[in-house]
């Protein structure tokens, strides 16, 4: 059996990681809309993005994280791509949610990699245990976190990434500069996050980019690579300094 997006031998997949969502170049939702119109739309779109994130319901916050066209936008192939990730890697996906990233991250750390899915929430957890029985997928170890600490294994991360979840994180110079016990020797952290471009500036979901850097450093992290390709999310790769 195998996961949509995974192939154990590299062949052709049943459905590229990518294409498990609606694109918006697709002819379906290729639909064209007066200014008015338009503004309805994201007022409407908002709303109802709003509602599954506040709810308590976890297929509904699933789809406030995963649906809305994600994969037009997130560019998960080019993300994964960007992460110079090597087979036999160990990375935890810190806030992983219904596992959005998780599925991707699984194949490219291949059968010797590990992919930590952490969260602090029961129930997404659950639902990824679910997502995953009955795939492939034999990598992927499903963490309940504390909310101030993620409880990975001391110095075996390779790479952590986050994404969506850095605005959720308190304290975050204090937990990241925790987490750096958590790295591997040339362990890194890659942060993505919405920065208030486009309309999760209202719902108050981001974090400045400038913000971000000056956190990081005064976590005890310097920049290795910063990304731009993404329209709504900042995407910048740290280490710790002086290791
Ligand atoms: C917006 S979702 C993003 C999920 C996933 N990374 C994605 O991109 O679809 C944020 C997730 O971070 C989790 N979270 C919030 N605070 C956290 C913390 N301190 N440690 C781990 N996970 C956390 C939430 O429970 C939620 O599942």
């Amino acid at each position: 059996m195998r996961i949509a997006g995974h192939t154990p031998h590299g062949g052709q997949s049943a459905v590229e990681p990518d294409r498990m969502f609606p694109r918006a170049e697709d002819p379906v939702n290729r639909v064209r809309f007066c200014p008015t119109a338009l503004a309805a739309t994201q007022y409407t779109a908002l709303l109802l993005l709003a509602i599954p994130l506040v709810s308590g319901c976890t297929s509904l916050r699933r789809l406030a994280y995963e649906g809305f066209s994600r994969d037009s936008w997130q560019q998960s192939a080019r993300v994964i791509g960007a992460l110079g990730i090597r087979p036999g890697d160990r990375i935890a996906d810190l806030g992983a949610g219904s596992g959005y990233f998780t599925v991707r991250l699984s194949p490219a750390v291949g059968p010797r990699g590990k992919v930590f899915a952490v969260d602090v929430d029961k129930d997404m957890n659950e639902y990824l245990r679910r997502r995953l029985a009955g795939t492939c997928v034999e990598n992927v170890e499903i963490i309940l976190a504390r909310t101030d600490d993620p409880l990975l294994p001391d110095a075996g991360i390779d790479l952590v990434l986050t994404v969506n979840t850095y605005h959720h994180i308190h304290n975050r110079p204090g937990y990241f500069r925790s987490l750096r016990r958590d790295l591997a020797p040339a362990g890194r952290v890659a942060v993505i996050d919405f920065d208030g471009r486009k309309f999760m500036r209202l719902l108050g979901h981001y974090t400045p980019k400038e913000t971000l850097l000056r956190e990081m450093s005064e976590a005890g992290y310097e920049v290795v690579e910063s990304y731009d390709f993404l329209d709504r999310q900042s995407f910048v790769i740290f280490r710790a300094k002086n290791r």
